[in-house]
């Protein structure tokens, strides 16, 4: 088998579940869905898994099956005048790989720290000044935290592991491991939250339906952009997996497949987190609504605080619940370095398992400016201009040049003709080429506006930074030559 195609059609949709199943899924989604309307939030969740997740999914795979290559080799073939963009999307997931890999790294330290609440009574104080030595401060540069970085390596190691053998071999054999392991403990960790006292406080603030919301532009907003981020759309992952497929595959089927599958595992994710809170209120008399948050500060700091008032129960939930966390995001960084490594593979010659390598000294050196103390602000500055101004500008440029240039009408036959399900029709392409670049586009103003209106002088100037590294990075492996002489030959399927 070549060392870049999946081994069977069931390797491609667990990796594929694998990279959208990650922390957004865990910790993101549960609060958006508190916070915009509750049970009320399901029609334009549902509005947007229809009208944008699937439709555009599709569009991603049909076109990296067809080309059966890397992303920036297909962007180059449709228009050589593009090539740019073709380097621009796998150079920002690539980006994002080097800031997750810091917080697999904190996972992992909570996994260990879990077997005997090393977080200490005040959780809180613990994350932020123990172990992130958090400082506000470009002094905080300065200051190495070992821990954090040994952490970090530990990660790269596991990646490098699983990346540099051929595509089977490696992530195929993981994905169906750790995919079915994954959903087998969350419904563990889930049928133990449920049986809780105070589980049912929890849900049913949840779930409880706020109708008057669904005329508020800003839940429809969180709906669109919770599907981008939960399901990878536009982050040319879909792409380079299904180019990776060697069969025929019926790829309209297997998009519905992964998108349901990411839908149960998230919804899955906020019964749990909700159960809990719903125990903690229960116990310490504070309300669901202001223990309820997202991100770090619910999986590092409010978990932490449960498990210290659980007992006994607390040193199985905890390892449990962290190590879901871990394999979640393991199984989402993994595919952030496909796209790049395939990329760079089809230009220079390279072989898969010395491309990994490569890439992955490159990220793990870098990754060690969030082994500072400075580091945890630098990644929150980074992540929001890689999601909400650099990838929805991806999913733009997909649209324009997979839609609007490829053209998306050549797809539908050879699309239908594999699927045993749904058949795509006209209203298809009208979504891909009209509704949702303008309506991404109306998200992506909206973020921008947000970015500057709330930034600080430090978040300018790292998101000045970050949009210089990811420029100047997409500009050298544009107009470096390439080696390889196969690099201007092609061979569509269709
Ligand atoms: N889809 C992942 C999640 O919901 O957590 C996040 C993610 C994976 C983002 C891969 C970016 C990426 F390249």
């Amino acid at each position: 088998m070549a060392e870049n195609e999946w081994g069977s059609n069931l390797s491609f949709i667990l990796a594929m579940i694998g990279s959208a199943v990650g922390l957004g899924n865990i910790w993101r989604y549960p609060y958006v869905l508190y916070s915009n309307g509750g049970g009320a939030f399901y029609i334009p969740y549902i509005v947007a898994i229809l009208l944008m997740g699937i439709p555009f999914l599709i569009l991603e795979y049909g076109v990296g099956y067809d080309f059966k290559s890397s992303f920036a080799k297909a962007v180059k073939k449709i228009d050589s005048r593009w090539e740019y963009l073709g380097w621009f999307l796998p150079v920002a997931v690539f980006l994002i790989m080097i800031y997750y890999s810091a917080i697999l790294g904190w996972d992992g330290i909570y996994i260990i720290l879990s077997f005997f609440k090393g977080w200490g009574a005040d959780p809180n104080v613990y994350f932020t000044n123990t172990l992130l030595h958090s400082s506000n401060s470009w002094m905080g540069l300065l200051q190495f935290i070992p821990l954090i970085a040994v952490a970090m390596l530990v990660g790269w190691v596991i990646i490098w592991f699983i990346s540099h053998r051929d595509l089977e071999e490696g992530l195929g054999r993981v994905s169906k491991v750790l995919v079915p392991l994954l959903f087998v403990i969350m419904v563990v960790i889930v049928g133990f939250s449920l049986t809780l006292p105070g589980a049912s406080i929890g849900l049913s603030e949840l779930f409880h339906p706020n109708w008057a919301l669904l005329g508020n532009f800003e839940i429809w907003m969180a709906a669109f952009g919770q599907i981008v981020f939960s399901l990878s759309l536009g982050m040319s992952i879909a792409f380079t997996y299904a180019s990776y497929t060697k069969d025929d595959a019926d790829l309209i089927t297997n998009t519905i497949s992964i998108a349901l599958a990411n839908s149960l595992f998230e919804n899955f994710a906020a019964l749990g987190v909700f159960s809990i809170l719903g125990y903690m209120s229960l116990q310490s008399g504070t309300a669901v609504a202001d223990l309820v948050t997202q991100g770090t500060g619910l999986v590092f700091i409010v978990y932490p605080t449960v498990f210290n008032v659980l007992g006994q129960w607390a040193y199985v939930l905890g390892p449990l619940f962290f190590l879901t966390v871990y394999l979640a995001g393991l199984t989402s960084i993994l595919s952030t370095i496909e796209p790049l490594s395939f990329s760079i593979q089809n230009k220079f010659g390279f072989t898969r398992s010395k491309t990994m390598t490569l890439l992955i000294i490159v990220g793990a050196l870098i990754s060690m400016i969030y082994a500072t103390a400075y580091g945890g602000s630098i990644l929150g500055y980074v992540d929001t201009f890689i999601n909400q101004i650099a990838l929805l500008l991806g999913i733009i440029f997909e649209c324009i040049i997979f839609a609007w240039i490829f053209k998306a009408e050549k797809l539908i036959d050879f699309l239908n003709s594999r699927s045993k399900t749904i058949k795509l029709g006209k209203w298809w392409v009208i979504i891909v080429k009209y509704i949702l670049p303008i309506f991404i586009l109306i998200v992506w103003i909206g973020g921008m506006m947000d970015v500057i209106k709330s930034s600080t002088f430090e978040q300018l100037v790292f998101t000045v930074i970050s949009a210089a590294v990811l420029l100047i990075g997409t500009l050298v492996l544009t107009i470096l030559p390439a080696k390889n002489p196969d690099w201007e030959n092609y061979e569509e399927r269709i």
